[in-house]
């Protein structure tokens, strides 16, 4: 979703922004644009198309302080008028991210003060409101506070002065934000990966607060306009983690790394030798022995990862649980109880719906509260009192795999760590399922060499227009990603069903113009789900079937069966994943589709 790139310095920045902006592309946008001070003016540049566009139109620009900003349109069509930044009077330029909610009431007095609106853009009242603040004088920062106190709704915000050279204005209230911090240079960016070109050092700053960014150094001002310090850390990520390297597309690099990010987020639990609630937080030895039951909240892929984890923690830890779609629980009156651990599962962790959610949680009076999830520092991250981070490095493709993989991982762990609390995992149990995490890494791998097969199978998919996927138990959950994998990236209509559901209404679209995808494990159902496969073939359907070793599933007329090299157990989800992630990237290039940036879509969704 939109991004936002500021920097304030002594050389020309024109590139840091483009550069900044081309990095968050995989965010999702359709429209870009830049503002620099200069001489006294702001020279704006904007681009209905690519941020590379915009990097040919700039390319003679010269500035040494500016915003910059990639747009997913909200308020307003895709268009180079609605790009940001916005302008008020060629004094006070903004770039936004996020919705404000009273943006008419707004627009409607800020016109009868003769302000001219030339966007359709929710934005555009916040520079004319700034604006009206700076104009009767006094600083920028005093301008962008007072204007902050009317707006209602999400944001997180650049703005710049054509008659203030060096100095720029930052501040986040529900989306995303962080200073970078240079020597005598000093940046702002929607995330970390903006600003590898330029620093390593990074303030992630909280919700409420306001930044004056300056040439030699900046003050931060908290939610009540109180000057405080926050820390400097040293990101992790470095510039190969976002680059692509031997790969075609973020997407297909990240479902190869998919071992290697497995391997890290166990890393501590794999070389220690029994597992404590210590890896959730230290107050997870207190919460964790007072828990009754699991609410897990989450939206898309997270909310596929949920669904998995919910029978695990039933059947293992024997501790109720229940998994709802984050955006409908925001706005459900639930009946809450205390003892309940509400566990906020996201990638980005700044996912508007989920932090709802969250927030609406504990309004309702929970206090236990866990996030998995992959970014440190993200707002769901600090809103929750137990964490564990998936460490998947850096997602760039908007359709999610590496994440959801670790997801799964991570839930895996809480699952073992209530069940051993609870009694129910032996010592021995508990040895073999950390043998099993162990080898996870290695039988993912196993997996990807499947990769070949899976592109062949995918031309059978190319001209297809709709595609049924099946699962059962555990994997129902891997059927629904699958189909939602398939359909963000190839555009075709893709359903997932539980198998059993078929003759209860599915059955009916059967034809040879329905693939069929089944997930067929070894596991207690497949004898079930061989009965419902024959319901399929019997109505002329042609089944793809990615079966264990041993199901005794065999290729013949209408059935395409790609053999998985092993079982996985409980794990075995994690497993079964890969194909149908490989299955729908290859979908996808047949189809000759944006893959890592498919349309309409956005990587980190902050508004609701
Ligand atoms: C699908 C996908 C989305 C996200 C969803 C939640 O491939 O990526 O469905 O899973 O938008 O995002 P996070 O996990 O960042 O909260």
């Amino acid at each position: 979703m939109c991004g936002i790139v500021g920097a304030v310095g002594k050389r020309n920045i024109v590139s840091i922004l483009v550069n900044g902006l081309l990095r968050l592309e995989y965010r999702g946008y359709d429209s870009a644009g830049l503002v620099v001070v200069h001489d006294g003016k702001l020279n704006r540049v904007r681009s209905a198309g690519r941020v590379a566009e915009l990097g040919e139109k700039s390319a003679n620009t010269y500035g040494e302080t500016g915003i910059a900003h990639t747009r997913w349109a909200t308020h307003g069509i895709p268009s180079e008028r609605n790009a940001h930044p916005h302008m008020s009077r060629d004094l006070i330029s903004v770039v936004h991210n996020g919705i404000i909610e009273n943006y008419e009431a707004l627009r409607t007095e800020l016109s009868a003060q003769g302000y001219v609106f030339t966007s359709d853009t929710d934005t555009e009242v916040i520079a004319h409101l700034i604006h009206s603040h700076y104009q009767s004088g006094g600083t920028l920062l005093a301008a962008t506070q007072a204007a902050l106190t009317r707006l209602v709704g999400a944001y997180a915000i650049g703005v710049v002065a054509a008659n203030n050279p060096h100095q720029l204005i930052a501040a986040r209230k529900g989306s995303p934000l962080l200073l970078g911090v240079g020597e005598g240079e000093h940046f702002v960016a929607s995330d970390m990966s903006a600003l590898l070109q330029v620093t390593k050092n990074v303030v992630y700053l909280e919700e409420g607060d306001v930044v004056e960014v300056n040439l030699a150094d900046y003050r931060i001002f908290d939610a009540k306009g109180a000057e405080v310090t926050r820390p400097v850390h040293v990101s992790e990520l470095d510039n190969d983690s976002v680059e692509l390297g031997e790969y075609q597309h973020y997407m297909q690099k990240e479902i190869h790394e998919q071992p290697q990010a497995l391997a890290n987020t166990l890393e501590a639990v794999c070389n220690s030798q029994s597992l404590v609630p210590g890896i959730f937080g230290a107050d997870a030895n207190a919460i964790f022995p007072q828990v009754e039951s699991i609410l897990i909240l989450a939206c898309g892929t997270s909310h596929h990862a949920g669904m998995v984890a919910r029978y695990w923690l039933e059947e293992i830890a024997g501790i109720p649980c229940t998994v709802e779609i984050a955006s409908e629980y925001r706005y459900r009156t639930s009946v809450p109880n205390p003892k309940t651990l509400v566990v906020t599962i996201s990638q980005s962790g700044e996912t508007a719906d989920t932090l709802a959610a969250l927030n609406h949680a504990k309004d309702t009076g929970h206090t236990f509260t866990l996030a998995i999830c992959n970014v440190p520092e993200s707002a769901i991250i600090r809103q929750s009192k137990l964490r564990l981070l998936t460490r998947a490095g850096p997602e760039i493709g908007v359709a999610s795999t590496k994440a959801f993989t670790t997801q799964l991982a991570a839930l895996f762990l809480l699952t073992l760590v209530l069940a051993k609390l609870r009694g129910r995992v032996s010592a021995e149990r508990e040895q073999q399922f950390l043998h099993e995490l162990r080898h996870l890494p290695i039988a993912v791998q196993k997996v990807l060499a499947l990769e070949p097969q899976i592109a062949e199978l995918s031309k059978h998919f190319a001209d297809k227009h709709h595609a049924l996927f099946l699962g059962r138990g555990l994997h129902y959950p891997i059927a629904l990603e699958g189909a939602l994998k398939l359909k963000e990236i190839s555009y075709i209509h893709a359903e997932a069903y539980p198998a059993g559901e078929l003759k209860h209404g599915p059955l009916a679209l059967v034809d040879e113009d329905m693939p069929v995808v089944s997930v067929a494990p070894n596991d207690a159902l497949l004898e079930k789900l061989k009965s419902n496969l024959q319901e399929v073939k019997a109505r002329g359907g042609e089944l793809f079937v990615f079966a264990d070793a041993d199901t005794h599933i065999r290729s013949e007329e209408g059935i395409h069966i790609l053999q998985m090299p092993e079982h996985a157990g409980f794990l075995s989800p994690i497993l079964h994943t890969v194909p149908l992630q490989l299955l729908a990237y290859y979908v996808a290039l047949q189809k000759g589709t944006d893959v890592d940036k498919p349309r309409n879509l956005a990587k980190s969704v902050t508004v609701e």
